[in-house]
Order: C-alpha cells, then structure tokens, then sequence
C-alpha cells in the first residue's frame, strides 16, 4: 500500500473516496465539512437531522458523486464528542475508513485531515491506523479474496516550514508494519513455527533490519544451566531455543542505562502433563505473542534508533505432555541457582521467563520490560480490554503508563504488595511455580517473575487476554493484535 502527501486542495483530488471524520455537534459542521455541506446543499445538515448520521464514535455514511468534490464517494467516520476526542481516535477512524472501503472493492482513496488534527503526530496516527487495518489473515487461504488498497493519500496536513510531516509518516509505517510483522508470527500455526522456525524468523528480521542476532541452541542452554527452560522443552521432541537481538545506538553512554526486553514464546501450550482441556487449545499458538512483540520492537527500533542499547531476549520452546515431560511436584534449578516446585506444567510461562529475565541481567540490563500470554486471571481481573501492567519500582511502572498512554494503548496498574509474595513460598524449594490459596493467579504469576527481576526496574505486561481477538473490530482484523508493541517502542525512544 502506497502513502503519500496530497498536494491538491481536497476538493479537486480525484479519487475512488475522499474519507473524513466528523464529530457528533448535534448537527452543526466546521470548517471543511461545513463547505462540503454548503456545497451539497445542505445533505450532511439534514442526515444528522434524519438521525442518519450523528457522528457517534465510528458511525458511517457513504455518500456517491458528492456534490462539489472531485472525488466519486465521500466517507464520513463518526468521531464522537469532540472533548472527548484524542489522537488516538485517528488511528481507529483511519482503520475503520480503510476496512470499509476495502470490502467494498475501493482501491485508492485520499484521507482528509481535519482543522486542529494536521500536525505530524496526527498523520503518523493515521499511518498506523490504515496499515494495522489494512492486516488480514488470509495467508493460508488458497482463495484469496483479491482486495486490496493500492495507494492512500492524506490531505490537509501541515505541509508548512518545519513541519516533519514525511519523517512521521515514515516512522507510522515502520511502527505499524513491524506490529503487522508480530502479528504474522501470532498466527502461524504450531506445526510452521516451532522454536527453531521462530528463531530462523528472527534471524531473517534482524539480518534485513541490521541487527546483532545469537541463537542459543539446547547445547549451549545447558551449559548455561537454564533448568527452569529445560524443564518446560524436555517434554517436546523440538528442542527449544534462546532469541537474542541487539539493538546498538552509534554513540552509547558509557555506563548508561540498557533495556532488556524478554518476550514469553511457548509456539505452544498443551499445558504438559496439567494437560489442558480440547475446547479452545488450538488457540495456545499465539502463547508465543510475547516473544513475537519484542521481535516486532526490534524491527521498529533497527529503523527509529532510540539512543539506549536495547537487547530482546526470547527464550522459546513447546510445552508439551512427552515420555520426558516434567511432572507436577518436579524441582528444577532455574538458572538463577533459585530453586522452582512445579506445582502446575501449565504454569510454564513464568518458568521460561525466569531464565529470560536472569539471562537479560547477566547481559547488562539496567531495565527491563517483559511481555508474555500469562495467565487466563488476567482476563478475569480485566477483561480483554486492558493489558495487565504490573511493575516494581512503581514509579518506573508509572513512566511506562505514560507511554501506553501516549501509545494509544489500554493498560492498567496491578498490585504488586508483599502479601501476595507469601502465596508462591514452596514446601520443599524457594519457590512454587503457582500461587497457594484462591484467585489473585495474574498477581502470583507477576511475584514469581520479580523474584528474578529483584531490584532491576522491571515491568511485566500480561496481554494473555488482548494479544488475540475472536471477534473483528472495525478498525482491526480479528486474530492477532499486535498490541503492546507501540508502547514500548515509544518508551524506548523515550528513554
Ligand atoms: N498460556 C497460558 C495462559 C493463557 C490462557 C494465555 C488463556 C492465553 C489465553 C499459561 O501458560 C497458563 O496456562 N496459565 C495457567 C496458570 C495456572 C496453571 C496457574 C492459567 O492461567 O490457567
Ligand atoms: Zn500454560
Ligand atoms: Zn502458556
């Protein structure tokens, strides 16, 4: 899908749609849209009078041969209230408009800014928005619906003196398409990528993008007594492997701060010998979404050059029920040295990451971030609409907020308070892998993963319930999200 600037006015570009949004004033139209209505006549006026069109969040009408355009469809995408409305709005109409016109067999169509939203940080929104929705599912379709969008261009931006309207234009696609890139990787099936396809993956992303890659094969994790991952693989005939990307900045500060990013990737979770039951297993493909995020990060940071060194760390593997598997009541030495009862094989999440995050800190890691499909209490504290962010110290958590905020994305602070430490001591070893007592599970797991984070700034993101959508949103495919990626991009560049 080609991007580019609109130079005509948007009145007389000729295209297949002009698209535009407009906020729900009980009637009244500004500025571009109170021309178009003049010139029509008055239509917009009296749709929203009919209660047609009110411009509620993501309402749609579609208008053929307006009047005064040179545009053969206009499209109006409902933007709500206007003080409710924030950039992040523009991503959502942007998608929608796109995912509509798409079905309808459109192949090019200009996107008309509005008065007040021309800035680069709007056209980067909008960017995002038609490549996320632009995603579909269909690579293992034979029959191909054969739609697709040619070439969006974006009318009404700032084009003025200083305005860096190209370069975010070019960051929206590169952010966007290496969360289009995870999202890929979310929907392969188990049987095209287990742990040695996702790290040749890897290593094709990272050698186009220009970035230092390692894999750590099953010979070298044990040597490096990796036991809480060994554990986990020791049940599959596929050996598992350890992911290791490099961002480096040109002129790192010495003894600066490095970001570790450590990313879940089980390519999938029978659950083990805790065998989980039929219904929905198939869906434990993604429980590699984690690792598929950071992966995604990487891509976008080897193009946006954050100034911090930023290294991903994916420990990788199957979790599956084999002659070999770990059994419920096994001790396994994590790499740590910390000693793990396995309580739960289902519970294997956490056990990788032990060693992702231990290996992170033996890196250099000064901060890290994780990211994994942990738990199923995760969408029974907060649905599917937030991603759970729990983090230590809570300040560190708090700046990280600030990027999903400013990232467009939903997350929100758990409790991280010592009582819930109490409910992974163990009878036998230093640690249980799942929590004693009733609920709270999203929190013990979170405690499980700090006691290898210890003191290092730590945030740990748990998008069990948001990396994956059964049903469609108008802006977005249903299947992978993608999410998460852009918030920790922002906050790399950030930091
Ligand atoms: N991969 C699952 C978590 C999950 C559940 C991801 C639903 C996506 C959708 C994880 O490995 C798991 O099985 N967790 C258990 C932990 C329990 C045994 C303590 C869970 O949440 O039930
Ligand atoms: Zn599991
Ligand atoms: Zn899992």
């Amino acid at each position: 899908m080609r991007i580019q600037l609109e130079t005509q006015p948007y009145a007389s570009v000729e295209t297949e749609a002009l698209v535009t949004y407009a906020f729900d004033r009980d009637g009244k139209f500004e500025g571009a849209l109170a021309e178009i209505n003049l010139a029509m006549g008055g239509r917009l006026a009296s749709l929203a009078e009919s209660g047609e069109f009110a411009g509620k969040p993501l309402e749609l009408v579609l208008i053929h041969f307006p009047e005064g355009l040179a545009a053969r469809r206009l499209l109006l995408v409902g933007a709500g209230k206007p003080g409710k409305f924030a950039i992040a709005d523009l991503r959502k109409i942007a998608g929608t408009a796109l995912r509509q016109l798409k079905s309808r067999g459109v192949k090019n169509f200009a996107f008309l800014a509005r008065e007040g939203e021309t800035s680069p940080a709007a056209a980067q929104a909008v960017v995002e928005g038609l490549i996320a929705g632009d995603f579909e599912s269909d690579k293992y379709r034979t029959e191909k619906k054969n739609r697709e969008i040619e070439s969006v261009s974006l009318a009404g931006f700032n084009q003025g003196l200083g305005s860096n309207l190209d370069a975010a234009i070019a960051n929206g696609r590169v952010i966007a398409e290496s969360q289009n890139f995870a999202r890929d990787l979310i929907n392969e099936p188990s049987n095209r990528l287990v742990p040695r396809m996702l790290a040749a993956r890897a290593e094709e992303m990272a050698r186009e993008a220009g970035l230092k890659i390692e894999i750590l094969d099953e010979r070298k994790i044990a040597e490096l007594k990796m036991g809480a991952l060994m554990g986990v693989a020791q049940g599959s005939v596929e050996p598992p492997r350890m992911i290791v990307v490099r961002y480096e900045p040109e002129n790192p500060r010495p003894g600066g701060p490095v970001l570790g990013l450590v990313g879940k990737a089980v390519t999938f979770d029978t659950g083990g010998i805790s065998i989980k039951p039929a219904d929905n297993m198939e869906k434990m493909k993604y429980d590699m979404g984690g690792g598929a995020t950071m992966l995604g990060v990487m891509r976008a940071l080897a193009s946006l050059k954050p100034s911090v060194p930023v290294i991903a760390i994916v420990p990788a593997t199957e979790n599956m029920p084999g002659g070999r598997a770990q059994k419920p009541g096994d001790v396994q030495v994590a790499m740590s040295g910390k000693t793990i009862e396995i309580i739960n094989t289902d519970a294997e999440g956490r056990l990788i990451l032990a060693d992702g995050i231990c290996y992170a800190r033996k890196l250099g890691c000064t901060h890290l971030i994780d990211a994994a499909t942990l738990t199923g209490a995760i969408q029974v504290a907060l649905g599917s609409v937030h991603v759970g962010a729990f983090g230590t110290p809570r300040e560190y958590l708090d700046r990280f907020l600030e990027s999903a905020v400013a990232a467009g994305e939903k997350m929100w602070p758990m409790p991280m308070d010592d009582d819930y430490e109490e409910m992974i001591k163990s009878n036998i070893a230093d640690i249980r892998n799942t929590g004693s007592g009733k609920g709270g599970g999203a929190i013990t797991a979170a405690w499980f993963l700090k006691e290898f984070a210890e003191d290092v700034p730590w945030v740990h993101l748990d998008i069990a319930a948001t990396c994956w959508v059964d049903e469609g949103r108008p802006w977005l495919a249903k299947g992978p999200t993608g999410v998460a990626i852009r918030s920790i991009i922002d906050f790399a560049l950030k930091m």
